[in-house]
This record gives C-alpha cells, structure tokens and sequence, in this order.
C-alpha cells in the first residue's frame, strides 16, 4: 500500500460523475490508490466501473458514509491522504418530494467524513479534503448576471440547502480546526453514466421508447451545461494546484433554456435512429406543472479557474450532446439495467402525478 503516491478516497464514485471521474483517475495515475466508497443507491451503479474494477490501483467498498465506523476503519487501513468526497443524494425532484435522506448523506454524512478526517490527519501536510459541490448554493439569477465565488450563499430547494449546509461546515472545519479544504462549485454536467432522472438522459431515453417528454414550466428556466469529462479534468486540477481554503466555481459558458436543450435532443436523437423528418420526436413534449421553487437561471463566472489554473471548457455544447446521445443509444443495455428494479416505481409514480 505504502508503494502508493497518493492514496485517495473517492466517495459516490458509482454515480454519473463520481464514475466518471473514477474511471479518468484509475487509468490516468496508476501509482494512486483509489478506494472507492459508495451505498450503491439507485444512482449509484457498478456497470459504471466495468473498464476498471479489475485495474491493481483500484478497489470498491459497497457502504455508507454515514457508517462511522466503517469510515474509520477504512482511514485506519488505507492512510488516506486526499479525499475527494462526491457522494450525494442529488435529484432536486427528490429533495422536494423527501428531504430527510438528503438532509442524512449530504450533511450529515460529510460531517462524518470531516470528522474522521480530522481524526486521522493530526499532521495536515500533504492533506486535502476536497468537497465537490453546486452552483445551486447561490440560488437564483434573474436575466442577466452569473454567480462568482463571492456570491452570497441563497439556496432554494431541499437539495441546494443540504449542500449549501455541508459547503458550509467544510468551510467551518477549515476555518475552526485547520482541516486543509477546497470546495468547486459546479453547473449542470451531462454526458455518459448520467441516472435517467435528469432532464438530459431522461430526455434521450423517453424519445427512444416514444415516450412524452415532461417539460416543466414553459420550458424557459436557463441552465448552464457542463460536459462531465471537463468537470473531471477541472477537479483533477484543483485537487494538485487548487489552493487551501479557496472555492472554485466552474462552469461550461453555455447558457440553455430548457427547452432549446430538449428539442436539440430530439433533433439529434432523431438523425441518429433514422427517424424522419428530423425533429419529428418535439410532437413527445409536454408542458407540465413547474417544478415547486424552481430556480430561474444558473450561469458560472469562470475567471478564477482560468486565470489561476488554466481551465476552461473543452468540448462544446454541439460536440458534447452528440456524443451523449451515440453513447445512449450504444448503451441501451445499461439504460435498462439502471431503470429497472426500485426506479421504475418512483418513475411511474412521477408520471402519473404529472398527468402523462
Ligand atoms: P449521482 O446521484 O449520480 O451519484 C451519487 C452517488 O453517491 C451514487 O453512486 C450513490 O450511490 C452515492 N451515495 C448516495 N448516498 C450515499 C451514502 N449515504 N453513502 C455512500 N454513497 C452514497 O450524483 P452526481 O450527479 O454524480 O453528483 C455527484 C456530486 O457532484 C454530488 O455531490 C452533487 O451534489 C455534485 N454535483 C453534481 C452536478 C450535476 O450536474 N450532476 C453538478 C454540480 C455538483
Ligand atoms: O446546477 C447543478 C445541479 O444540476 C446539480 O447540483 C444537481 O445535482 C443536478 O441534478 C442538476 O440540477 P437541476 O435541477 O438543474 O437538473 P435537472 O436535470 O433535474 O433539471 C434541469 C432543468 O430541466 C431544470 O430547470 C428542471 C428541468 N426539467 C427537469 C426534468 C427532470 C424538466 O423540465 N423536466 C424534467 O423532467
């Protein structure tokens, strides 16, 4: 184990990012450990982790971070020295519907790893606790304007509060006990291993099976989109150049309504499986209810993370969605294995309530 440069422990590394960025670190830093910690709740999948599970650098422990002695006893083994912590309870829908268990893994749970942290690195040299979290921390924007790292924290929803919460005690652990910390607050990611609950894949997949396409609102509520191997490139750079103690927004400079998005994913969805005339899957949409709170517009101001660590986007919006809806339509097996089991019932649940 001592061999190892840097032993890392990933929580939620079964989940659309974390596996994604899982699968970049294991290949990219084969003399890093990565211990993988993840419950392995609906969101969390270890198809995900096929290319690696069998890789010398890699190792997966099925548990929950709010098992403290579980944590401890994995502090104890492996000697971890970065923490780069992603699990979560994630959806907004569900946080609306149920806020106790995102009250329960967001918040408390990342107390639990502070904790232990804190525990096991009396020495704090070479030591990082590294939270992964939102731009919906700061709430909502209006028309104009994009949130920097100096915006005030305003969150809206059950799941902005949870993580506006544990953004908050990592700061808290940083400021009262010297824990070395830094927080990046993201936009909306998509791309491959995304759960079909979010408004991209969820999209993808109605239009394959013909299924109506639930568009909350008038469709006109802005996102900014995040191509997720450019969050993991940006999270691979603010874990070894990232300065203690800071916070670095990043973003994809590609502001969307809602409904721009969807009909893009019904053109290209519609190109590829030879449907005609392209654009023929927009007679799927629906407008329904708006989602309770919903936040108008999200935009990220990139200039500390470009002027300090040369990041920026990679991939563009055209380029990243075709990619996304190939690896889709690829990957139908794994949209099936996935929505299969306890998420059907939340799914026929949800349509039903929405009158679809
Ligand atoms: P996800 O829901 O796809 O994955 C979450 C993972 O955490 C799953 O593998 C799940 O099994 C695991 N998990 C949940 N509760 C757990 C617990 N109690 N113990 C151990 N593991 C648990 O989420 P995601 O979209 O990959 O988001 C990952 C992180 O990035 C989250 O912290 C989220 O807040 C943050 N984030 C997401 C986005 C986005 O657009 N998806 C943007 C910015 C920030
Ligand atoms: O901004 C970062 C956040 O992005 C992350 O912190 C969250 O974990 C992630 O889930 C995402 O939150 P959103 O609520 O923005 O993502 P979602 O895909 O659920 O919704 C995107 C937009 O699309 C939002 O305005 C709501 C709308 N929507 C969503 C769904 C699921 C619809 O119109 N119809 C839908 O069926």
């Amino acid at each position: 184990m001592d061999s190892f440069e840097k032993k890392i422990l990933v929580t939620g590394g079964a989940g659309f990012i974390g596996s994604n960025l899982v699968n970049y670190f294991v290949k990219k830093y084969p003399d890093y450990l990565i211990v993988n910690l993840d419950k392995l709740t609906y969101a969390g999948n270890l198809i995900n982790l096929r290319d690696v599970e069998n890789a010398p650098n890699y190792r997966f422990v099925k548990g929950d971070i709010l098992d403290k002695s579980l944590l401890d006893k994995l502090f104890g083994q492996y000697d971890f020295d970065t923490v780069l912590h992603l699990a979560a309870e994630s959806h907004v829908d569900r946080s609306i519907d149920s806020p106790d268990d995102f009250v329960h893994t967001n918040v408390t749970g990342t107390v639990n790893l502070l904790n232990v942290a804190r525990k096991y690195w009396p020495n704090t040299e070479g030591k990082l606790f590294y939270h992964i979290s939102t731009d919906e921390v700061y709430g909502s924007l209006g028309d104009t304007g994009k949130f920097t790292e100096k915006t005030c924290y305003d969150p809206h929803s059950p799941y902005s509060a949870s993580k506006a919460a544990s953004d908050h005690f990592v700061r808290a652990y940083y400021h009262t006990y010297g824990l070395p910390v830094i927080i990046s607050n993201c936009s909306n990611n998509y791309g491959p291993y995304q759960f079909p609950e979010k408004l991209i894949p969820l999209t993808i997949n109605n239009i394959i099976h013909n299924k109506p396409i639930p568009v909350y609102g008038r469709g006109e509520n802005v996102r900014d989109w995040l191509y997720v191997e450019d969050h993991v490139r940006a999270i691979d750079l603010i874990m070894h150049q990232g300065r203690n103690g800071e916070t670095y927004n990043i973003g994809g400079n590609n502001e969307l309504k809602n409904i721009e998005v969807v009909e893009k994913l019904c053109e290209v969805t519609d190109e590829f499986l030879g449907r005609s005339p392209i654009g023929i899957s927009k007679k799927l949409i629906r407008f329904v209810k708006d989602r309770a709170g919903h936040d108008w517009r999200y935009a990220i101001d990139i200039n500390k993370i470009k002027t300090e660590l040369g990041w920026q986007p990679a991939v563009r919006f055209d380029e990243g969605i075709r990619k996304t809806v190939q690896w889709y339509l690829d990957r139908q097996d794994w949209l099936k294995q996935v929505t299969s089991g306890a998420y059907r019932n939340y799914y026929d649940k949800m349509y039903k309530n929405r009158g679809l």
